[in-house]
């Protein structure tokens, strides 16, 4: 079918070649990465804890003396009210909670980060664009991908400055925060920071375990998280409930208001439940001075507890300086009849002579109101401020201020009246203000148009989304075009999108893989308009172009609306404009996406986990103990899980005699008691290709019949080698996957054995050749029963999403298409680029089958498969494999 001709419409994201930020190293580097920091210690402030003030042990009771000192000594007023302000604030209330006082401080260890995955919605485009022109297109700088030399990652790293992309990070919010300040030196650079962190009601209320299920059942052992930096961050979140909770929330605002800029601000979102806790933090961090609002937004869902239902939750926002913060008025359209055009209830004749009160019914209805007749409010004429304010003759009457004066001066007065700007009502004189001197009216504190009603075109893809229009306001109140917005809390990713949508650049962080799944998925497929930019080569910085423009009925329309003042027309002066910053100019005919992002994670710095004693014993040491317990679990719960009802049991589990690199050996059912072989990856990082080599060749010399290899998480080439490990090592091998509940000690009680250890799926792809191309189709996820070696296969179309490199480096993986097999994902991009593409082109994004690509240089791909729970299998094949 050929595409039907239709306008063009260019499909483009906005750049930002006007900012930078470090190099970071890629995955796969980390072996080599030698920059290595040191674990950072953070002091409380003392002077919070007054009963520890005077405690002579306390740093801070030395700083009360020379602050008391201070003020008899003080050579001037200001120098003494200075400290005794000081002196003040360390006397004040505060929030105490177990463990607050006692805990003068915490220490972070300080990580890189290292890029895992690059994504252009640019280059999926463009993809699809080549298989119909033949035409190269330039992948690298798509992707803005500066591609450094391994070498010079190694060496440079964080050092060298990259163009800037925005930066969806996979760890805990305190680590990589830790990270870009230590790091990056991104302290005082974020302009805001948008936090919805759990509300330290429920465990695992704010959790979604699954990328396509929403339902979050709380306490329910099926729907709990298995992943081990979630699960940690959750264990430390909880373990003493809202003491954690305080603590935790504490720690982390600590760092956000390091990372703001002197004019930025924060946004933490909140329930009633421990809003008053919250902001005493914000308090104690921020300082009471610097709170801006506390907005009170209606949310999509209420809840009923038997009493008053619950139908809003808090935003408490806090500067870092009040007094230098940027900010940026919001203006919502007059309607007649409601908030912020209440006051309007008085018509004028189109000649001007006759003046009534609207009716009940055209306030109801205001299309009942009669042509040409101007709506508009007698207000006051009179201030309390000073001015000579003799009376005023008007129509033959005369008209005093009461005890008040006059606005204006008699000028004024006279100004006003030959603008048919005074009226009479009952015995005193007023002003007309017509509904459209100004046709907005500022936004307030409290958003009542933020429930289902108010938007209905959103759609959930997390369950505890926020409504994008509530974090657009509070992008668009603090930021201009161009700034650094960072939420610490992605979840669904609203954040990310909004600043995305509005030209912000963006950094989110989560610790969880479902959310950053599911984020990634709605950047990737999201369009915007492309609001004109003020130039383009310097992209968003340069700010949006903002235009006064009024429709066929005289309304106004445009960014720009002018606001006629009493003051303007009393003093003879123009009126003034204000700039509606949520109504830039739009360039029809280019449909914005979103521009080149990363996907980064922390790992651990490199350390010799494959127990040749490396130079941190003390990690070692932890590694003998994590290898024991496992040890234990294994004991206890001796079923390698296969799915469909199937396993493989182990029997007489005990520690290898004289072993180098294994951590234990059993006996399977089937194997006629032969023994088999075990060793278990790290605690808190990937199985690496190393670890199995070693523990491979060590079976194999010592006979074993397998070699099962137990994990958190494994390297893709760690996995390749598994596969293989019977031609090359000479023994088969089993990749094990651990569920992360074994970290979290005694929260989950009744775990159920069979679900502990589980065979991992492998992707299974196929190469093939189409008309000199070639394409990759993902046949499913195949299961081995290590026992029978038979393969239980899930077919390629059930896997929530799956992603092509192309021409895969061994490194970061580049998502050069991306599939979400049987969803409409890619529908509203498809749709804004109607018949320029052939529709086969777009199914292959729907499907398991790839669209057609050349063969590249690396003459290797690579695919990745994102399973239910967020996990990533990565399966790399050489161009040379073509099959059929
Ligand atoms: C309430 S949700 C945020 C929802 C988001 N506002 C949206 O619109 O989708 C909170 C998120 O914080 C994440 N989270 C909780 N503790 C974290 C931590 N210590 N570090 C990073 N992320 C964390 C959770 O995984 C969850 O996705």
């Amino acid at each position: 079918m050929s595409p039907k001709k239709s306008r063009k419409v260019e499909a483009k994201p906005y750049e930002h070649p006007e900012s930078a930020s470090p190099m970071r190293p890629e995955v796969g580097t980390q072996a080599s990465f030698k920059k290595k920091k040191p674990p950072v210690t953070y002091r409380y402030d003392s002077s919070l804890a007054p009963e520890m003030v005077w405690d002579e042990k306390n740093p801070a009771c030395e700083q009360g003396e020379a602050l008391i000192r201070q003020i008899m000594e003080a050579e001037s007023l200001e120098e003494a009210q200075d400290a005794a302000e000081k002196l003040k604030r360390m006397s004040a209330p505060f929030l105490n909670w177990a463990g607050k006082a006692e805990q003068a401080e915490f220490t972070v260890p300080t990580l890189p980060l290292f890029i895992h995955e690059r994504l252009s919605t640019k280059v999926i485009i463009e993809t699809l664009k080549a298989h119909k022109t033949d035409k190269q297109i330039d992948l690298p700088l798509l992707f803005a991908d500066p591609q450094h030399s391994i070498r010079d990652q190694v060496l440079r790293a964080y050092e060298h400055q990259d163009k800037w992309v925005n930066r969806l990070i996979l760890g805990d919010s305190l680590t990589v925060m830790n990270s870009l300040l230590r790091y990056e030196s991104l302290g005082g650079q974020v302009q805001m920071i948008y936090m919805d962190p759990p509300y330290g009601v429920k465990f695992g209320s704010n959790f979604q375990p699954f990328v396509r299920n929403r339902n979050v059942k709380h306490n329910d052992d099926e729907h709990m998280s298995r992943e081990p930096e979630m699960v940690k961050a959750y264990r430390d979140t909880w373990e003493l409930g809202l003491h954690s909770y305080l603590a935790y929330m504490r720690d982390r605002l600590l760092f956000c208001r390091e990372l703001l800029h002197p004019t930025g601000s924060i946004f933490v979102q909140i329930s009633d439940d421990n809003e008053h806790h919250v902001r005493q933090l914000l308090d104690e961090v921020f300082g009471p001075e610097n709170v801006c609002g506390v907005i009170t937004f209606v949310k999509t869902s209420t809840q009923t507890l038997g009493l008053l239902p619950w139908v809003a939750d808090k935003i408490l926002w806090y500067a870092k300086d009040k007094e230098s913060v940027k900010y940026n008025q919001i203006y919502l359209s007059k309607e007649l009849g409601l908030e912020g055009a209440s006051g309007y209830n008085m018509l004028e004749s189109p000649d001007g002579t006759t003046v009534r009160r609207l009716t009940a019914d055209e306030k109801a209805d205001p299309r009942l109101i009669p042509g040409g007749w101007r709506v508009f409010s007698a207000s006051d004429l009179t201030s309390s401020h000073y001015n000579p304010s003799e009376p005023y003759s008007f129509n033959g009457q005369t008209y005093t201020p009461g005890h008040r004066f006059w606005s204006t001066n008699r000028e004024g007065l006279e100004r006003l009246e030959k603008a048919n700007r005074l009226v009479v009502i009952g015995q005193s004189l007023r002003y007309k203000r017509y509904i459209d001197d100004f046709s907005v009216y500022p936004l307030s504190n409290l958003w009542e148009d933020t429930g289902v009603a108010g938007f209905t075109s959103e759609r959930k893809c997390y369950v505890v989304q926020t409504n994008s229009k509530v974090i657009e306001r509070c992008v668009l109140m603090t930021t201009d075009p161009g700034d650094l917005v960072l939420d610490p809390t992605c979840g669904g990713g609203t954040t990310a999108y909004v600043a995305e949508q509005w030209g912000r650049r963006w950094i989110t962080i989560d610790v969880s893989r479902v959310p950053l799944a599911l984020a990634r998925q709605r950047l990737l497929t999201a369009t915007f308009p492309w609001y004109e930019l003020r130039d383009e080569n310097r992209g968003p910085s340069s700010g949006f172009v903002y235009k006064r423009r009024q429709n066929k009925k005289g309304k106004e329309v445009g960014g720009i609306v002018p606001h006629i003042k009493l003051k303007a027309i009393a003093n003879d002066l123009p009126p003034d404009e204000e700039v509606l910053v949520d109504r830039p100019e739009q360039t029809s005919g280019i449909t914005r996406v979103t521009g080149p992002f990363v996907v980064e994670a922390t790992i651990p710095t490199p350390v010799d986990w494959e127990g040749n004693g490396g130079e941190d014993s003390g990690v070692a040491e932890g590694h003998a103990d994590h290898v024991s317990r496992m040890l234990e679990v294994l004991r206890l719960s001796p079923l390698l899980h296969l799915g469909g009802g199937k396993a493989v049991k182990v029997k007489k589990v005990r520690p290898p005699a004289k072993t180098l690199n294994l951590s234990a050996e059993a006996v399977t059912d089937d194997t006629k008691e032969e023994p088999v072989a075990f060793i278990f990856g790290p605690e808190n990082g990937a199985v690496s290709e190393n670890l199995i080599y070693h523990a491979a060749m060590e079976a194999r010399a010592k006979s074993y019949a397998h070699l099962y290899v137990i994990g958190f998480a494994i390297q893709p080439d760690a996995r390749k080698y598994i596969e293989d490990c019977e031609a090359i090592a000479g023994v088969p091998a089993t990749y094990v996957q651990a569920t992360p509940d074994l970290l979290m000690g005694d929260l989950l009680k009744n775990m159920r054995s069979s679900q502990i250890f589980s065979v991992c799926g492998l992707p299974e792809v196929r190469i093939c050749k189409a008309k000199g191309k070639l394409q990759v189709e993902l046949l499913g996820l195949d299961l081995f029963d290590p026992v029978t070696m038979e393969a239980n296969h899930l077919h390629g179309n059930d896997v929530p999403a799956w992603f092509l490199d192309t021409n895969y480096n061994g490194t970061c993986f580049h998502v050069c298409q991306a599939f979400f097999p049987r969803t409409g994902a890619w529908n509203s991009i498809k749709k804004a680029l109607k018949g320029q593409y052939e529709e086969g082109v777009w199914d292959h994004l729907a499907g398991s089958l790839s669209a057609p690509f050349e063969p590249t240089d690396s003459g290797q791909i690579a695919v990745k498969v994102i399973d239910d729970r967020g996990n990533e299998l990565i399966v790399t094949k050489s161009v040379t494999e073509v099959e059929g």
